[in-house]
């Protein structure tokens, strides 16, 4: 048996098919490289010494689906194809409703019409907005903020009400901010243009592709000042991945369940680029600007939940992630570009 991986060239998804054939499991990957290359997919080959099966098409068009559950012996999915640049989403939301519904709503429809059961799909602590009490838990109140949050909110909703009327297993895996790279270096975050997340930002600045960091607020209610977050390394988070998987095995059978997948963790806008800084060995420029319009004050996850259901909690701290993403940054300065 095999699990699919939908938007296996992506980010976080090529770590999570890393990670699952290290752990012994048959991976096929779908994508449509809207948001990612080949060469990705090649360095994932490269990296478990495997042919894994990549099928190159959109999810939205269901002949794709119907062929992969046809020809290879599917029983799980990890869904991780969607748009994901919140501000984009606020001038593009058709297309963000569109790809991010479009996806989940002909996954889930493929998947019940073929039979297959378990699937694990990509939420985002987008969902908690600014919550009323830190570290968050799954039990806190969920809502949006932009199209694209609320792609994750309506998504979780579909999912829920699939679950209860044909018997769908699934796990809505909550993350908080993945970065960092696999330790390799070969398999990392390949961001379009100027990055608007502040890790590929600050490591764009490390390697001299920008000036410096725009810290966007020092005067939030927070230890410095500046924005706090909770980090958490894609390799850890690909390994949540797997656990759920496993859990749907297990303790999550037979339900709909909402996971926060996040260190416990938070940390200042000012400790990442110092964090950086040390990974890097060299001091990287800042100036604080002002709040990024939209933005929170401050979020970190409760991870209990994650630890009592997947038995899984996240092992690589801050020094780690800032070492792997620079390790993978410094050898691909254009990311698979070159
Ligand atoms: P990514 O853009 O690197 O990966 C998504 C992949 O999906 C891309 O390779 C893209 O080409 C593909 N894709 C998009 N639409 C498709 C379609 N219709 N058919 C086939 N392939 C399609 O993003 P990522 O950072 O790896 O994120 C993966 C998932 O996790 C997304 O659902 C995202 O919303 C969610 N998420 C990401 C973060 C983050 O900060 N990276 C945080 C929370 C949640
Ligand atoms: C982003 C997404 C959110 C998603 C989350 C997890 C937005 C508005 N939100 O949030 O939906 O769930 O990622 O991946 O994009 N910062 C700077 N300078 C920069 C960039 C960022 O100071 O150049 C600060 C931000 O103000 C924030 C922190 O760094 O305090 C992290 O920002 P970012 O990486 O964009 O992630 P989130 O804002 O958490």
């Amino acid at each position: 048996m095999a699990v699919l991986v939908t938007g296996g060239a992506g980010y976080i998804g090529s770590h999570t098919a890393v990670a699952l054939h290290e752990a012994g499991r048959k991976v096929v990957l779908l994508d449509n490289f809207d948001n990612s290359s080949p060469a990705a997919v090649d360095a994932i080959r490269a990296l478990t010494t495997s042919d894994m099966t990549f099928v190159e098409g959109d999810l939205r068009d269901r002949s794709v689906l119907d062929h992969i559950f046809e020809t290879h012996d599917i029983d799980e999915v990890v869904h991780f194809a969607a748009h994901k640049a919140v501000g984009e989403s606020v001038t593009i939301p058709l297309d963000y409703y569109g790809n991010n519904l479009g996806s989940t709503i002909g996954l889930a429809g493929a998947m019940v019409e073929h039979g297959v059961r378990k699937l694990v799909f990509s939420s985002s602590c987008t969902v908690y907005g600014q919550p009323g009490t830190i570290p968050v838990t799954e039990d806190a109140p969920t809502g949006a903020e932009s199209p694209y949050g609320w792609t994750k909110f309506m998504s979780e909703q579909i999912l829920r009400d699939v679950a209860a009327a044909a018997d769908l297993d699934v796990v809505l895996l909550r993350y908080f901010n993945p970065v960092g790279a696999h330790e390799s270096g070969t398999l990392g975050e390949d961001p379009n243009g100027i990055p608007n997340n502040l890790v590929p930002y600050v490591m764009q600045v490390a390697v001299g592709r920008l000036e410096e960091v725009g810290v966007f607020g020092g005067d939030y209610n927070t230890p410095d000042g500046s924005g706090v977050r909770d980090y958490i390394h894609v390799v850890d988070l690909a390994e949540g991945h797997v656990a759920a998987l496993d859990a749907l095995d297990g303790s999550l059978q037979g339900a709909c369940t909402a996971v926060n997948l996040g260190t416990g963790v938070g940390s200042s806008v000012l400790e990442v680029i110092s964090a950086a800084s040390d990974a890097v060995g060299a001091p990287i420029a800042y100036e604080i600007v002002d709040r990024r319009p939209g933005d929170i004050e401050q979020i970190y996850a409760d991870p209990a939940y994650a630890k009592e259901v997947l038995g899984w909690e996240s092992t690589r701290d801050l020094a780690t992630m800032m070492r792997d993403h620079w390790n993978w940054q410094r050898q691909n300065p254009n990311g698979f570009g070159g």
